[in-house]
């Protein structure tokens, strides 16, 4: 089954060249981004026990509709919601559902609002109450995982220098990179080249160049990175059941380093820990 944004870029299809974007790129992605954030944001209150996973699904719809956005995970391969939430040991992927959040949980809620054919793509994990220490030094791992990715994106790296910091930081912290999923190309396409792998060696990977845009969405285990999808054929969880995070921004390469278009404009990019100085 195809959408129309599918349709819609059907000529542009992903072909393995990596597009380079200009002024007008970097603006329409700021845009979207920023929409993205702004949502990614206003659900942070609402993420508590005994709320469902449908119920935020339906408040991200409708925060697209209302800023004039549609969610690009709508009928995307199949898939028939507008966001991604991921439970615990769900890996990535998790499709909402009528379960209420439970006192300790932690969730992963991925958000890709299109806007002027933009895509926005961006996710924050969620502690639902009070969570256990290990859960949130998980947290506090990934997100600095992903930092520490982007921190290593400017002109003339390769791709496999993001992949490096994250792993290199991630099993210093006796945890596990997801090897199944990766960072991607995005802009006018969702998923687009190059792929960003959130593991491997500097001088892997194509070299980064000035108005490339991809994401960074590291994957991290407690556990073992072995993942196994469950028969829904989109749920995704470690396979030890050993508990998951992701964090996602979409960054664009700029002359010195990157821009990050998902950060949130209310310092809310890790909801329920310590907020970042700077
Ligand atoms: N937003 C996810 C990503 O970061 C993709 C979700 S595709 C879906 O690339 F179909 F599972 F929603
Ligand atoms: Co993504
Ligand atoms: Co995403």
């Amino acid at each position: 089954m195809v959408n129309y944004i599918e349709a819609f870029s059907a000529p542009m299809k992903n072909t393995g060249a990596i597009r380079l974007y200009g002024p007008e790129g970097f603006e329409g992605m700021r845009k979207a981004c920023q929409l993205t954030a702004r949502c990614l944001d206003a659900l942070v209150p609402m993420v508590k026990p005994g709320v469902t996973t449908n119920a935020i699904d339906k408040f991200v719809f409708e925060f697209g509709m209302d800023h004039g956005a549609l969610p690009a995970t709508l009928n995307y391969r199949g898939y028939t919601k507008s966001s991604c939430t991921s439970i615990n040991h769900v890996i990535c992927h998790g499709i909402p559902d009528d379960k209420p959040l439970r006192e300790g949980d932690i969730v992963n809620i991925d958000v890709t609002f299109v806007v002027d054919g933009w895509h926005g793509d961006s996710s924050r994990m969620y502690p639902v109450g009070e969570i256990k220490r290990a859960a949130e030094r998980l947290l506090e791992v990934t997100h600095e995982c992903l930092m520490r990715g982007i921190a290593a994106v400017r002109p003339g790296a390769r791709t496999g220098a993001i992949g490096e910091a994250i792993q290199t930081f991630a099993e210093a912290e006796r945890c596990s990179v997801v090897r199944d999923f990766c960072g991607h190309g995005v802009g006018k396409l969702f998923h687009d080249a190059p792929n960003i792998l959130h593991y491997g060696r500097a001088e892997e990977g194509p070299e980064l160049r000035e108005g490339m845009i991809f994401t960074i969405e590291p994957m991290i285990n407690l556990g073992r990175p072995h993942v196994k999808v469950l028969s829904d054929g989109w749920t995704a969880v470690s396979r030890d059941r050993s508990l998951s995070a992701q964090y996602e921004h979409a960054v664009g390469v700029t002359a010195t380093g990157c821009e990050i278009f998902t950060l949130s404009p209310a310092g809310l990019d890790r909801p329920g820990l310590p907020p970042l100085k700077g």
